[in-house]
C-alpha cells in the first residue's frame, strides 16, 4: 500500500443546526484497496462522503486529493475531480433507457457541425459504449440497453447507478449502501463490481451494514460513532463481534497502538 492516499480527509466538523453529524472526523483512501466504512444509523457516515464528493460543503477540516487540497462547492466538482458517487437515495432517471442514465449530464455529441452546432446527441456511439461497459462490469442479467431503467430490477437499477459512477475517467467510487435494498443474487452481483473497479485499480469507498458483505470486499474497515472515525482495522485482524463492539461503544480502540479497552 502507498503511503499517499489518494483520498484524504482530516478532522471534518459539519453540523445541521443543533445536530453535530460529523464531530472531527478523517478519513484515508489509498490507492487500489476497498475501504469500508460502518457505524450505526446516524454515525455520520453518509455526511461524511457527502463531504467527500462535494455534496455538502464541512464547516471545518480539510480534504485532500492525490495530496492537494480541494474544496469542492457541489457534486459537480467533485464528479469533474473525479470523486465519482453513488448515493444513498439512488439517483437514476427511471423513464430513460440505461444508456441514457450512464450518459447523463455528460452526453456525447455527434461528431462535425451537428454535434457542434446543432448540439444533435451521437445515440449510437453511446449505446455501444454502454453495452461495452456493462458487459465489461461483468453485468449479465442485462440483456437490453434500450430499456428503460424504470422497467429494471432492484438491483440492475442499482448497477446500473455503478456503472454509472465508473463509466468515466474516476479516480475514487463512493457507493453510500449499495446492497441495502437487494436480494442476495443481486448483492452478490454489485459485490463483484466492486472486486472488478478495485481490479483495474480503483479505489472503492463502501458504506454498508451488511457486516459478511463489509467483511468479504474490504481491505480496510472504517468504524465511525458519533461523528468520529472511532477505529480502523482489517477483516484479518479483527471479526465482526469485535467491529460491532467498537460500533456500539461497547469496546473502544486507542487510535495510536490500537489496543481494545472493554468499556466499564
Ligand atoms: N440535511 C440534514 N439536516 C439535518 N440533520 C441531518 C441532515 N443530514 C444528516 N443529518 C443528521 O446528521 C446525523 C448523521 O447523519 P448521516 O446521514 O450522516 O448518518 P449515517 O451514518 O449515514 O446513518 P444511516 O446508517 O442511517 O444512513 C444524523 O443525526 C442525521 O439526523
Ligand atoms: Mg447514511
Amino acid at each position: 500500500m502507498s503511503a499517499q492516499p489518494i483520498l484524504q480527509a482530516i478532522n471534518l466538523e459539519k453540523a445541521y443546526g443543533n445536530v453535530i453529524a460529523l464531530n472531527g472526523s478523517s478519513l484515508e483512501l489509498f490507492p487500489g484497496e476497498v475501504l469500508a466504512v460502518v457505524g450505526d444509523n446516524g454515525a455520520g457516515k453518509s455526511t461524511l462522503i457527502k463531504c467527500l464528493s462535494g455534496a455538502e460543503v464541512p464547516d471545518t477540516g480539510e480534504i485532500f486529493l492525490e495530496g492537494n487540497q480541494v474544496h469542492f462547492a457541489k457534486p459537480q466538482d467533485g464528479r469533474g475531480a473525479g470523486v465519482e458517487t453513488v448515493y444513498q437515495s439512488l439517483a437514476v432517471a427511471p423513464a430513460l433507457d440505461i444508456a441514457a442514465n450512464l450518459y447523463l449530464g455528460r452526453e456525447l455529441r455527434r461528431p462535425g457541425l451537428v454535434g457542434k452546432v446543432f448540439r444533435t446527441l451521437d445515440n449510437s456511439a453511446m449505446k455501444a459504449a454502454s453495452k461495452n461497459h456493462i458487459a465489461d462490469l461483468g453485468i449479465s442479467t442485462i440483456q437490453n440497453i434500450s430499456q428503460a431503467v424504470e422497467t429494471l430490477s432492484g438491483g440492475q437499477r442499482q448497477a446500473v447507478a455503478v456503472a454509472r459512477a465508473s463509466a468515466f475517467s474516476s479516480k475514487v467510487i463512493i457507493l453510500d449502501e449499495p446492497t441495502a435494498a437487494l436480494g442476495v443474487r443481486e448483492s452478490n452481483q454489485v459485490l463483484k463490481m466492486i472486486e472488478r473497479l478495485r481490479d483495474r485499480g480503483l479505489p472503492v469507498i463502501l458504506i454498508s451494514h451488511n457486516m459478511p458483505q463489509v467483511f468479504e470486499v474490504a481491505d480496510r474497515i472504517q468504524i465511525q460513532r458519533l461523528g468520529k472515525r472511532a477505529a480502523v482495522v482489517t477483516p484479518k485482524t479483527h471479526d465482526m463481534n469485535q467491529v460491532v463492539a467498537i460500533m456500539t461503544g461497547a469496546l473502544t480502540v486507542d487510535e495510536k497502538d490500537q489496543t481494545f479497552k472493554p468499556v466499564r
